[in-house]
């Protein structure tokens, strides 16, 4: 067995033990395809390294469950190999026959399309990056998969019509509202699976034609994505606050102790702040320095007129800053303890229907009036 294949091996049989990729088909593409061959280019290793092919830590650093940042333009990553369990995640989430067609906005380095390609579906997949997409046509190439995945050079906010109708369309980079044009472009039955900006998150959405508005959209799962270019990442005037980097969220001056003793899992507080940014435009994400705030950072209710807000941990405690901190921090409670009151639900268990927003020449399909379902 070849490195790259025993390191593969592990990685699936570590995917497959914590519980993240259960569907047998999945598993066995994970297990096929050589995630190297499409990160060839190399990729962010941290600080300033940039790792690649003939690093001896290289193949140990493809094989874990994390995502690989493949370009990089002013310091912002724009591409990326997105991390395996996310990938599986969504594609089981497609439910993936043999012929079932799918449109992947996002082409990336092409290791994702290359997973679907080897289940057997019939994949188009658009970027809008000339030099991304040269690079994923080459590495999917090299597998043997070129003639199988038609990788297009385009603005993925007109879906493909050439190959429409699809099953399925994954979308695998950040959006702010949905393409009207990929619900144009389903095939009967057919749905979208999309991470749209909700309080400074980009969880997954699926997202079908119809109801009572254009569209419905049903929480699927938490996720982070690096935001995409052009009009699907447009900004309209009852999005969310922009996220908060480190040192732009003021020290807090009150504070609430904690609800839990044992904090909320990373999975539990991701629908705790899903219900927040359902029942309040103001949530976002801030990144908090290690002092008051608390870790990394985490939701808060945002004051965008008199500055701070309120922020809400994991243990259930509030930060609140600013001259409203008090009335911050007593909303932010009452949402906290709305969520328990409610049975704490699951990201799954939201739904809203969509309505157009952004630029009327291009607009997006964006999720309003969240309800449990
Ligand atoms: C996270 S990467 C995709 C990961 C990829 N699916 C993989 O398996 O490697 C996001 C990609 O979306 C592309 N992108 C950004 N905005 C886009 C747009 N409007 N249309 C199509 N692609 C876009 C970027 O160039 C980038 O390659």
């Amino acid at each position: 067995m070849t490195a790259s294949a025993e390191l593969r091996r592990r990685y699936v049989e570590e995917l497959v033990g914590d519980g993240l990729i259960s569907d047998p088909d999945v598993v066995r593409a994970f297990g096929v395809v050589p995630r190297e061959e499409f990160v060839g280019s190399g990729f962010h290793a941290g600080g300033d390294r940039w790792a690649g092919p003939t690093d001896p830590d290289f193949l140990t650093m493809v094989y874990r469950n994390h995502p690989l940042v493949t370009k990089i333009v002013d310091g912002v990553p724009v591409s990326s190999s997105s991390q395996p369990s996310l990938m599986a995640a969504m594609i089981e989430g497609l439910g993936l026959r043999p012929g079932t067609r799918v449109l992947e906005i996002g082409v990336g380095t092409g290791y994702n399309a290359a997973l679907m390609a080897t289940m057997g579906a019939r994949v188009t997949a658009v970027d809008i990056a000339p030099d991304v997409v040269d690079r994923a046509r080459a590495a999917l190439a090299r597998v043997g998969l070129a003639d199988v995945v038609d990788v297009r050079l385009g603005d993925g906010y007109l879906g493909e019509p050439a190959n429409a109708p699809y099953d399925g369309v994954i979308v695998t980079v950040g959006l702010t509202g949905v393409s009207p044009r990929w619900l144009d472009q389903l095939a009967p039955g057919g749905f979208v699976l999309a991470p749209v900006e909700h309080a400074g998150n980009h969880p997954v959405l699926r997202v079908r034609p119809g109801g009572s508005g254009v569209g419905e959209a049903r929480g699927l799962l938490r996720a982070g994505f690096m935001s995409a270019a052009g009009p699907l990442a447009a900004r309209y005037p009852e999005a969310f606050p922009e996220p908060r980097r480190a040192g732009e969220f003021p020290e807090p001056t009150v504070w609430h102790p904690a609800r839990w003793r044992t904090p909320l899992d990373v999975f539990r507080y991701h629908d705790l702040w899903f219900a927040v940014g359902a029942w309040d435009r103001r949530a976002t994400f801030a990144a908090g320095p290690a002092g008051g705030w608390g870790g990394p950072g985490g939701c808060v209710l945002l004051d965008e007129v008199n500055g701070g807000g309120a922020g809400l941990l994991a243990d259930g405690s509030v930060r609140a800053a600013g001259p409203q901190a008090g009335r911050y921090a007593a909303e932010v409670l009452a949402l906290r303890d709305r969520w328990v009151a409610r049975g704490r639900p699951e990201i799954s268990a939201w739904s809203a229907r969509l309505i157009p927003a952004g630029d009327p020449d291009r607009p997006i399909l964006v999720p309003t009036g969240w309800i449990q379902c």
